[in-house]
């Protein structure tokens, strides 16, 4: 049943690659590379994210830009000669697992085949070269500017704070700017929390382009990428389903790791407004607030109760009977009698089974 199906996808693989041929539209292919935004950069100065940059594909050879951490199965397919041209690039983005298995590319694919046309269209006009030979020379030169990119970085800013004295004159004094822009962390009461403000209907389409591609565009999230909406009531089931909305007890963890560390691949790229109007739509997205005008910012902040913030205690453990007056702790032979073997992790099932069809995708769980 399976290999009909797979012949099924191939057979329809073939229809999409010899109708390339159709009008190609580069502005509507610009909005379908907001699917790829959040993984692949273009453009002046496009730097590799998830996924590698995406200037010079066509002519390019698979899973060669140095520097970027392909999958072994990509770069084994660069190998075997695969190159970059319609043809092979409606086929990967149409069905990349199929394509290539094991590819590290967490993306479903894109269904509607003049999207393929139109985002092919786009991204040539980010192609200089048509062919292999004539974009290595463009690829030597793209590697040298972004090394000269680097020299200046590495030279010590002219505001550095003093070398420090101290008994072996190692290392310098940290400059306020460099502690500013370090500490961000933010407590539960709201304490290091930036000025600013943003909207649920201002952090939708924020969301959608920025996050979506991996968090779903209801928080159901893609693949196995984490899931940010949902799940209430199933912390007491087998396998509870841990998001915001259902198991954080605080709303300033979501703004402190947006902001620290989203969208993944490309952190700290949002301004504060953004986080604000993101972490609005995030409670929109848990039916924690319900009104797409609210409003959240550093004066309300506080004020927004996370559905699980109750069932999380202080540790009091130190008081509880288990562990007072205990004295010292037992650090060996601990346990009277000879040690009883009573299950094996095997039987236990505690190791999950790959279906090879995933391995190597997300892993995230
Ligand atoms: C969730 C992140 C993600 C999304 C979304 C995504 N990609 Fe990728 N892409 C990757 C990763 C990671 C790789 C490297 C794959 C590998 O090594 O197997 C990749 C590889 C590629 C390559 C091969 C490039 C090379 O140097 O060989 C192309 C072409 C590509 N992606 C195009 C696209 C396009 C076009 C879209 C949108 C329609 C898209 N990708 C969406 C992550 C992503
Ligand atoms: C390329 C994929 C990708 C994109 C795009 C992305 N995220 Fe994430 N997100 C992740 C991954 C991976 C994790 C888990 C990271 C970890 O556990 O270290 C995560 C975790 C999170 C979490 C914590 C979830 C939990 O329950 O632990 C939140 C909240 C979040 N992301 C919000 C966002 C927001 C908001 C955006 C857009 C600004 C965004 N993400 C964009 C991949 C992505």
């Amino acid at each position: 049943m399976w290999k009909f199906h797979r012949a099924i996808i191939a057979a329809g693989l073939f229809l999409v690659s010899t109708s390339l041929t159709q009008a190609q539209d580069v502005a509507a292919g610009e909005t379908v590379f907001k699917k790829c935004k959040a993984c692949h950069a273009v453009g002046d100065g496009a730097k590799n994210k998830v996924g590698p940059q995406l200037n010079d594909l066509f002519g390019r050879t698979a899973g060669s830009i140095e520097g970027f951490k392909y999958s072994k199965a990509m770069v084994a397919k660069g190998e075997e000669g695969l190159v970059w041209d319609d043809e092979s690039l409606a086929q990967y983005l149409s069905k990349p697992r199929s394509f290539i298995k094991g590819t590290r590319m967490a993306f479903a694919g894109l269904k509607k085949e003049e999207d393929i046309v139109n985002i092919t269209a786009y991204l040539r006009t980010f192609s200089t070269a048509e062919d292999a030979a004539e974009a290595a020379p463009e690829v030597e030169e793209t590697k040298a500017e972004v090394e000269q990119d680097k020299v200046p970085k590495q030279e010590e800013p002219k505001d550095a704070g003093k070398r420090s004295a101290g008994k072996f004159g190692l290392g310098r004094l940290v400059t306020p700017m460099e502690i500013a822009a370090w500490d961000i962390d933010i407590r539960p009461d709201g304490k290091g929390l930036p000025n600013g403000r943003g909207t649920v209907a201002e952090g939708e389409p924020i969301y959608t382009e920025n996050c979506a591609a991996c968090h779903g565009d209801f928080g159901e999230a893609v693949d196995r990428w984490p899931v940010l909406a949902g799940g209430l009531d199933t912390l007491t089931d087998d396998r509870p389903v841990k998001t915001v909305g259902s198991y954080w007890p605080h709303l300033s963890t979501v703004f402190d790791y947006v902001r620290r560390a989203m969208p993944f691949g490309n952190s700290r790229s949002l301004t504060d407004d953004d986080v604000y109007a993101l972490t609005a739509y995030i409670l929109y997205l848990n039916d924690i607030v319900e009104d797409e005008d609210f409003e959240l910012s550093s004066e309300n902040f506080g004020d927004v109760v996370m559905p699980n913030a109750a069932n999380f205690i202080p540790d009091a453990r130190e008081a509880e009977a288990h562990y007072a007056n205990k004295g010292d702790a037992c650090m060996a032979d601990c346990k009277p009698g000879p040690v009883e073997i009573t299950m094996r992790a095997r039987v236990l099932d505690v190791t999950p089974e790959g279906d090879g069809e995933n391995d190597g995708v997300g892993n995230i769980d």
